[in-house]
C-alpha cells in the first residue's frame, strides 16, 4: 500500500506545472511534490498517476516513490497567490505526493542531445506509454527528469507526471483497447526505441493480479461517484479489464514508426510554414514555436 504522511511545511508552488503542484515537507522528514485533488485536472489525473506510476515501478522502470499526503491548508496560509490558496482550500484531506528529487533537471530536447540512453530502456518507456495511452511524454513536454545532477552518481532518467495517461477513463463506453495512438512525437523517439523487445519482456508481467493490486492502491474517494459505476471497486475492475485487454492486444498498437531528428525538423518546418501562411502580415514575425518547448527555457536572449 502507499505510505501515508502528513504535510508539516509548505515550501513553494511549482508554477511550471499546469496543475500548480506544491513542494511540501512531511512528518516522516521527507520532501514531496504534491498534486492536489482540487486542481482543474481533477481526481482522475491522480488516479492515472497512481495506476501508471505503480505499474512503471512494478515493471522495473525508475519512478520516485508515491505517498498519500494529508494536507491541512492552514500550513500554506502564507501563500501569496489567491488562486493557489483556493486550490489548497479545496484540497483539504488526502492528496498525492511524489518523492522530491532535489536538483532534478527537465529532460528537454537540449538535454536529450547529450544524454545517452540505450534503445531497450527507451523502448520500455515508450511501451508503457503506449499501453497506458500516455499522450503527454512528447518532445514538447517530456515529463521525464534527469537525476542526480551533482556528479555524485551517474545521472539517470526518471519518469514523472502520468496525470494525462489512461485517456479512456474520460469515456468508458466505446474505448477500443486495441486502439492505435500517435506516438511519433514521443520524447524518446530519436533513440530508436526497441518496443518489440520491450513488449516481449514486459507484456507477460502485466497480469490481472498485478493490475488488481495496483488498482487497490487508489483511495476510494478518488473513484467515488463515477457515472455508470455503483462502487469504487467496480471502477477499479474497469481499469483492470481495460488494461488487461490492451496488453493482450499489443500487436495492434505497438508504435514502431519513429521519425528521425531530421524528419521531425522538416515536419515542424512544414507545419510552421502552413501556420505562417494563414496569418496576417503583422503576425508573420511572431517567433515560430513548432517543435519548441511550450515554456521558454533559454532566458539568455533577454540578458545583456
Ligand atoms: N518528483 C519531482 N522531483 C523534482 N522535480 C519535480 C518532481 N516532480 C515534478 N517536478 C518538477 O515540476 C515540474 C512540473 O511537474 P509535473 O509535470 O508533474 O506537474 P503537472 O502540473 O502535472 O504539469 P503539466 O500538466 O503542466 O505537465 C516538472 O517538469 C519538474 O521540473
Ligand atoms: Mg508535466
Amino acid at each position: 500500500m502507499l505510505r501515508e504522511v502528513a504535510a508539516t511545511r509548505y515550501v513553494e508552488p511549482l508554477h511550471t506545472g499546469g496543475s500548480v503542484p506544491g513542494v511540501v515537507e512531511a512528518d516522516d522528514l521527507g520532501t514531496y511534490v504534491v498534486k492536489f485533488t482540487g486542481s482543474a485536472q481533477g481526481r482522475k489525473a491522480l488516479v492515472a498517476e497512481v495506476i501508471v506510476g505503480e505499474l512503471a515501478r512494478a515493471l522495473g522502470l525508475r519512478f520516485p516513490e508515491l505517498v498519500l499526503v494529508h494536507f491541512d491548508p492552514a500550513i500554506a496560509a502564507d501563500e501569496p497567490h489567491q488562486e493557489v490558496r483556493e486550490l489548497h482550500t479545496s484540497s483539504a484531506g488526502v492528496n498525492l505526493g511524489m518523492d522530491y528529487l532535489p536538483g532534478a533537471k527537465d529532460f528537454t530536447p537540449e538535454v536529450a542531445r547529450a544524454f545517452p540512453l540505450d534503445p531497450l530502456e527507451a523502448g520500455r518507456i515508450v511501451w508503457l506509454d503506449a499501453l497506458t495511452v500516455n499522450v503527454d511524454r512528447t518532445v514538447h513536454s517530456s515529463n521525464l527528469v534527469v537525476w542526480p545532477t551533482l556528479g555524485v552518481a551517474p545521472p539517470r532518467l526518471w519518469l514523472i507526471d502520468h496525470g494525462a495517461a489512461l485517456v479512456f477513463h474520460h469515456r468508458w463506453d466505446g474505448s477500443d483497447p486495441a486502439k492505435v495512438y500517435d506516438f511519433r512525437h514521443h520524447a524518446l523517439g530519436h533513440y530508436g526505441p526497441d518496443v518489440r523487445a520491450a513488449d516481449a519482456e514486459l507484456a507477460p508481467k502485466v497480469t490481472e493480479e498485478l493490475l488488481r493490486e495496483i488498482a487497490a492502491e487508489v483511495p476510494d474517494d478518488w473513484l467515488a461517484d463515477e457515472p455508470g459505476f455503483a462502487t469504487p471497486d467496480a471502477v477499479r475492475e474497469a481499469y483492470v479489464t481495460y488494461l488487461h485487454a490492451r496488453v493482450r492486444a499489443s500487436r495492434a498498437w505497438l508504435p514502431t514508426d519513429f521519425p528521425g531528428a531530421r524528419e521531425l525538423a522538416e515536419e515542424n518546418a512544414r507545419r510552421a510554414a502552413r501556420t505562417r501562411q494563414g496569418r496576417p502580415d503583422w503576425l508573420k514575425r511572431v517567433p515560430d514555436l513548432h517543435g519548441k518547448p511550450a515554456a521558454e527555457q533559454d532566458w539568455s536572449v533577454h540578458l545583456g
